[in-house]
């Protein structure tokens, strides 16, 4: 069934790590002497995010948002929603690393770098295992990618497909004869 799915594996599972190893050495040296916040965007980025941190030498917390823009279609509404948010008292004192799986139109992590932003935080940069830089609709770019990838239709390793399929160690694009029995 899964095989039928997939047209070709998109990042292997050793790739996943080894942007995983990359990010997490630059990451490492750039908030050596800073207090550095995780931002786990839930569902989607908690694979990256937990592998991501274990690469992570600077001391460092978690924190867990989760957002709403899709409504039940593929396009963004471009109406971002906060359904779990974060409060703490040091939130002048935090810079925030906000963690995403993906980057398409851009409007959630544009959304969120504002809204942390006006929490009052030190400073909040962002970073993401894949973007799709031809899909953007607003002005904003990632400061840390992991891979750069088509406008293709992907899921695993946290991305979902009607959210199955977030557990697969990989990530995958969706194979054209599936996707026409969606009428996509
Ligand atoms: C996905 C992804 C990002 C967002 C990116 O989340 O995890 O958060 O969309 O798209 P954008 O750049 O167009 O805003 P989704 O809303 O599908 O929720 P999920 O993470 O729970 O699957």
């Amino acid at each position: 069934m899964l095989e039928s799915i997939i047209k070709h594996i998109l990042v292997t599972e050793e790739e996943a790590q080894d942007i995983c190893r990359r990010l997490g050495k630059e990451i490492s040296r750039d908030y050596a002497d800073k207090n550095l916040v995780l931002v786990c965007v839930l569902k989607g980025s908690v694979m990256f995010a937990v592998d991501l941190a274990k690469q992570i030498d600077a001391v460092c917390e978690m924190e867990f948002v989760r957002t709403y823009s899709y409504g039940n279609g593929t396009e963004s509404t471009g109406k971002v929603q906060m359904l779990i948010d974060f409060d703490r008292p040091d939130i002048a004192e935090c810079d925030f690393l906000v963690i995403e799986d993906i980057v398409d139109s851009g409007n959630t992590l544009k959304f969120l770098v504002e809204h942390i932003l006006a929490k009052g935080a030190k400073s909040v940069r962002t970073c993401t295992l894949l973007d799709k830089p031809s899909r953007r609709k607003v002005d904003f770019n990632p400061d840390y990618v992991g891979k750069e990838i088509p406008d293709e239709f992907v899921f695993g390793y946290g991305l979902d497909l009607f959210e199955k399929y977030r557990d697969l160690p990989y990530v995958a694009v969706v194979s054209p004869e599936y996707l026409a029995t969606l009428g996509l």
